[in-house]
């Protein structure tokens, strides 16, 4: 499964610390940047990272920046993406179990680095688990495609 992740200035630290992660994995990625902490706009990652995702239905996105909250909107604004900011472990399971989140938001002013990685390795590592949450998934789909009706 290939992995795609970005950043800003607020999320660099914790996304080198996932990338290490990845390495020692032998996991397959691609790091969209940012590569420095000079200050940049987090949308521009976003929005790399999650047409990435929409365009490849097997991978995952990892996004990182001050809080979570604003890459995570830019890259909900994609067509096909489920971006969840989370902070505990919980989020991270049961956003994949229950939501197909097809990318984790993080936030490097919220959480440290071996938190970062271990939410991500529950990411990376757990499956959606279909039955009753399909339908739900579907319904936020609908409501994306202009489809929804209550
Ligand atoms: C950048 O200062 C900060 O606004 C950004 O990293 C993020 O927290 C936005 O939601």
């Amino acid at each position: 499964m290939k992995v795609y992740l970005g950043c800003d200035h607020g999320g660099l630290n914790i996304k080198n610390a996932i990338i290490e992660y990845l390495k020692e994995n032998g996991m397959d990625y691609t790091d969209f940047g940012c590569y420095t902490d000079e200050s940049v706009d987090y949308p521009v990652y976003a929005y790399k990272v999650a047409t990435a995702v929409a365009d490849d239905n097997t991978s995952l996105g990892i996004l990182c920046c001050g809080t979570g909250i604003g890459i995570s909107m830019a890259a909900n604004k994609v067509k096909g993406i489920r971006a969840a900011v989370c902070t505990n472990e919980f989020m991270a399971e049961m956003t994949r179990r229950h939501n197909n989140s097809n990318i984790i938001a993080l936030g490097g002013r919220i959480i440290d680095e071996p938190t970062a990685v271990k939410l991500a390795d529950i990411f990376l590592n757990t499956e959606f688990e279909g039955d009753r949450h399909t339908k739900r998934v579907d319904m936020i789909t609908a409501i994306e495609n202009g489809t929804f009706e209550v």
